[in-house]
């Protein structure tokens, strides 16, 4: 067995700090009011206090063991929820979703009723910034046993997590992680669908939310976005 609180810890493991997060940290400190809509473990709002950041920042996550990462710096506001469940009203300047959050919106419903609670959560003009994977670049064909990681966790325990596709639907790639013992004994799966939405669709979603495309980059040092690219890094104004 391996916990949810093991599992969140482990998680900064698997995704230690990277040019995704500079992009992000460099928003974060130019904005007076962020959100950090699915902010996890917190690990953009945990640096940008410290790095002088004086004014709101708000972390949100609807996954509890997480949002106890989160919770460790007690000078950031943490909450509970979904962001269609989001109820800030012209708050922040600024709103982030950060390490492909984005695509854990599935349905219809549920990418719209999050981009009007992300619009109601930010000022006139405020800008909302997140990233999806390019569908184009098929990313989860990587995702199999063969590109397992082995890790130590946060407590020392060394384990090795691996990806495998069940099925690709439409724009809808559900997959398992499994959490083993070096030898490969299973210590936990999860199961989870990513949406991989293509441009258009994207800026369609984005337009009728009351979202204009400030700029669209296909990397993380503002690459141009073109059809090979891994990213679709977007930033909207309100
Ligand atoms: C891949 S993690 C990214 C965490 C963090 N933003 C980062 O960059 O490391 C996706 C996060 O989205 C959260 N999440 C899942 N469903 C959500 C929803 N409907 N609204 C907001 N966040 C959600 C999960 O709990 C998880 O913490």
């Amino acid at each position: 067995m391996y916990s949810d609180e093991e599992a969140a810890a482990l998680y900064d493991v698997l995704n230690a700090w990277g040019a995704s997060d500079d992009f992000y940290l460099a928003l974060v400190m130019d904005a007076k009011s962020v959100l950090d809509v699915g902010c996890g473990t917190g690990a953009i709002l945990h640096r940008a206090r410290p790095a002088g950041h004086a004014g709101r920042l708000c972390g949100l996550d609807p996954d509890p063991a997480m949002l106890g990462m989160a919770r460790r710096r007690s000078d950031i506001e943490w909450v509970e929820g979904t962001a269609a469940s989001m109820a800030f009203d012209g708050e922040f300047d600024l709103a982030i979703m950060t390490g492909h959050a984005f695509q854990v919106l599935v349905g219809d419903d549920e990418v719209r009723a999050s981009l009007t609670a992300i619009r109601q959560a930010l000022v006139d003009g405020g800008r909302f910034a997140f990233e999806t994977r390019n569908p184009l670049a098929r990313a989860w064909e990587s995702w199999n046993p063969g590109n397992a990681m082995d890790v130590v966790d946060p407590s020392g325990r060394p384990v090795r997590i691996w990806h495998e596709v069940e099925s690709v639907v439409g724009d809808v790639v559900t997959f398992t992680e499994t959490t083993s013992d070096p030898d490969g004994a299973a210590l936990r799966v999860d199961r989870a669908s990513l949406r991989f939405l293509d441009v258009d669709t994207l800026a369609g979603f984005l337009a009728d939310a009351g979202f204009e495309i400030e700029a669209q980059y296909g990397g993380w040092f503002r690459e141009s976005l073109d059809p090979a690219s891994p990213e679709i890094i977007t930033v909207a104004r309100v």
